[in-house]
């Protein structure tokens, strides 16, 4: 993949401009700081590599030149979507769900809020961002990280879930440049939608873990355990805990129960 590549591939899609880095920090932090200046919706940033690649909850992500994927999209939330931000990541969730489905043959599932995974591994993760200028929202940085091809994977110890690659659970998979111009074109596809019951019907059907036993960690608290029932249309996870209560969670990280 090369910026001609890339341009080409993207070609017949609403993508006002697309950035191409060799090497950068972070496609996030240069959409962030771009946005001062001014982006319009559906402006692309892609990395073949990130030096400073970032992941929810503070952590580091890995992007390797060459089998991995790193972009960020540049969007700009409607006033009456701002109530549920939580919803443009799990719109980059489900664009990338829909692409591994159709272009790939596999079946991807969403761990809530937004990992992709194959086969019970993580194989993507999304970090949205947001930007103001004062009081008033600049845009959002949707970051999207995807292990594509064998080689993106990081070693076990680096990663806190098991992680796996597309290339891994595919038996075609288009080259690194179109892959992405689909998940842009379902992103795209699925943007105006993302109030709507069928964006949120989707991003449930994909929901991993639905029924079982979990614990949900959530950043400064004790860990909590529940079976997951789904999300609310807050985007919250919602658990029935062990002594039947239903509570819904904005943030955490969910991990399966054994036994
Ligand atoms: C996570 O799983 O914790 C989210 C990972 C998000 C990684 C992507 S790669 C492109 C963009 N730039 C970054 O620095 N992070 C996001």
């Amino acid at each position: 993949m090369d910026e001609k590549s890339l341009k080409t591939a993207l070609k017949d899609l609403a993508v006002p401009r697309i950035v191409y880095y060799d090497e950068i920090d972070s496609t996030n932090e240069q959409a962030l700081n771009l946005m001062a200046s001014g982006l319009e919706e559906f402006t692309l940033l892609v990395a073949d590599q990130q030096t400073a690649g970032r992941g929810r909850l503070g952590r580091k992500w890995v992007t390797t030149p060459g089998s991995s994927l790193a972009f960020t999209v540049v969007l700009h939330p409607k006033e009456e979507e701002r109530q549920v931000m939580g919803f443009f990541s799990f719109l980059g969730g489900l664009a990338l769900c829909i692409a591994i489905e159709t272009h790939c043959g596999a079946r991807p599932q969403l761990k809530w809020p937004n990992d992709v995974l194959l086969g019970g591994k993580k194989t993507a993760g999304i970090l949205a961002e947001s930007s103001f200028q004062g009081e008033t929202l600049a845009g959002t940085a949707l970051g999207i990280g995807v292990n594509l091809l064998e080689g993106s994977v990081p070693p076990l110890e680096e990663v806190m879930f098991p992680a796996t690659c597309v290339a891994e659970h595919c038996f075609y998979l288009p080259p690194r440049e179109d892959f992405l111009a689909e998940v842009m074109r379902y992103l795209i596809q699925w943007r105006p939608r993302i109030m709507s019951r069928e964006f949120l019907h989707e991003y449930q059907a994909r929901l991993a873990l639905t029924g079982q036993r979990v614990f949900l960690i959530p950043p400064s608290t004790e860990e909590i355990d529940g079976t997951l029932m789904g999300v609310d249309r807050e985007g919250h996870l919602v658990l029935e805990l062990d002594d039947g209560e239903v509570r819904a969670f904005p943030v955490g990280d969910v991990k399966l129960r054994q036994g």
